[in-house]
């Protein structure tokens, strides 16, 4: 009877397990697919928008366009990064260790997209978002 109960409990627990493992590798491909496509759209309306100065190597230009290439800018202040690029960004920031103090104007692009710019470049060059952005975050941050 004991052992009988056992193998049951065993049975039982293989199957919670094997259905719960399925179900996390598929949420997991899921969101694979979902950050693929979404990398995907970024990296054109990278080449569309960004890449005059922040290069296609994402170096960006010593003192004048910062890198987003392992920006430390971009990869810590995600906020601050989604907020310059949908409604522009000026003043002193310091990138790497190095100031700039330039200009960069909204270029319009709506959340989705700004959405897929991010998921780009913070997945580009070395760079790896262990988060994906979604349009929600962007259209809920604020001038
Ligand atoms: C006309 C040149 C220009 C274009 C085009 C441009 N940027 Fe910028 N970008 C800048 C400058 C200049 C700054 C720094 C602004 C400052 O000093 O406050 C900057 C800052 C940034 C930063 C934060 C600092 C860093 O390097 O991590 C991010 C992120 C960024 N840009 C992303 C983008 C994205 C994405 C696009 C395209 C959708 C884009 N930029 C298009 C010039 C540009």
């Amino acid at each position: 009877m004991k052992i009988f109960l056992i193998s049951y409990l065993t049975l039982v627990f293989i199957l919670f397990f094997n259905k719960s493992s399925t179900e996390n590798y598929q949420n997991m491909t899921l969101q694979d697919d979902t950050l693929k496509e979404s990398i995907k759209r970024g990296n054109e309306i990278y080449t569309d928008f960004c890449v005059t100065c922040h290069l296609p190597s994402g170096k960006g230009m010593s003192g004048v366009f910062p890198p987003l290439a392992s920006s430390d800018f971009l990869m810590e202040k995600q906020t601050k990064s989604i907020r310059g690029i949908k409604f522009g960004m000026s003043g002193e920031i310091s990138v790497n260790g190095k100031k700039y103090n330039g200009f960069m104007a909204s270029m319009g692009l709506s959340n989705q997209e700004i959405a897929d710019v991010m998921n780009y470049i913070t997945n580009s060059w070395g760079n790896k978002n262990d988060k994906i952005i979604t349009v929600e975050e962007v259209s809920n941050i604020k001038k």
